[in-house]
């Protein structure tokens, strides 16, 4: 009975904390302020339990069809590449500006970041969820009420095929007719 009364006191405590600290406004909010990097950790947790639990029963269709390829190069072009980037760019006003920082989807390197290298189906089952339903208080926006999934996977199909692009590849393959 003691120890739960001074687990109940301590649980008390520590939600009267954060709500002063909540309330006071000391927590920083500037996007040109990173944070610890123990909060870092925690949100990336987060962010990747929830991305892997919500895209696991996700069909994939068959990806790498020309023209899943020129229609999604067309639209990563349009409404992608200004934080993510393109074959041959390291920057730009977006990446340097948003926090978190939208990955560079050009790079093969980014592929290995989520530590499933080598499953495609994981790998596409959770860049189709991410991008169907953007990602909550970061810069990405949720493109499926927008457009439909043939148009996302279309997308996908595309960002898989990037890193193996020249500049001018890139060039033929986001052209719009
Ligand atoms: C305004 C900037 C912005 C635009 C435009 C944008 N994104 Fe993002 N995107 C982000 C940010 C920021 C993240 C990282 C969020 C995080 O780390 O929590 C992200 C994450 C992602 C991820 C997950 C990558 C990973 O490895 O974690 C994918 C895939 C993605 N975006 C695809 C797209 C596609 C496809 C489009 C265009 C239809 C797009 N994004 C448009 C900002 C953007």
């Amino acid at each position: 009975m003691k120890t739960i009364k001074i687990l109940l006191t301590l649980a008390v405590l520590c939600l009267v904390t954060a709500s002063a600290v909540i309330y006071s406004g000391i927590f920083p909010i500037a996007a040109d302020e990173p944070h610890s990097k123990f909060t870092y950790w925690i949100l990336e947790q987060a962010r990747e339990r929830s991305i892997s639990r919500a895209s696991a029963d996700i069909k994939v269709p068959e990806l790498g069809s020309a023209d899943m390829l020129l229609s999604g190069g067309a639209d990563y072009n349009d409404m992608c590449s200004s934080c993510h980037l393109k074959p041959g760019q390291s920057e730009s006003d977006m990446t340097i500006g948003l926090y978190p920082k939208p990955p560079n989807l050009s790079l093969a390197e980014h592929k290995e970041k989520h530590g499933e290298e080598g499953d495609e189906t994981i790998e596409a089952q959770k860049m189709f969820w991410t991008i169907k339903h953007g990602i909550k208080a970061s810069g990405m926006p949720a493109w499926g009420l927008t457009h439909d999934d043939g148009r996302i996977w279309a997308m996908v199909s595309f960002i898989k095929k990037m890193p193996e692009l020249t500049e001018d590849q890139y060039q033929v393959l986001t052209a719009r007719e």
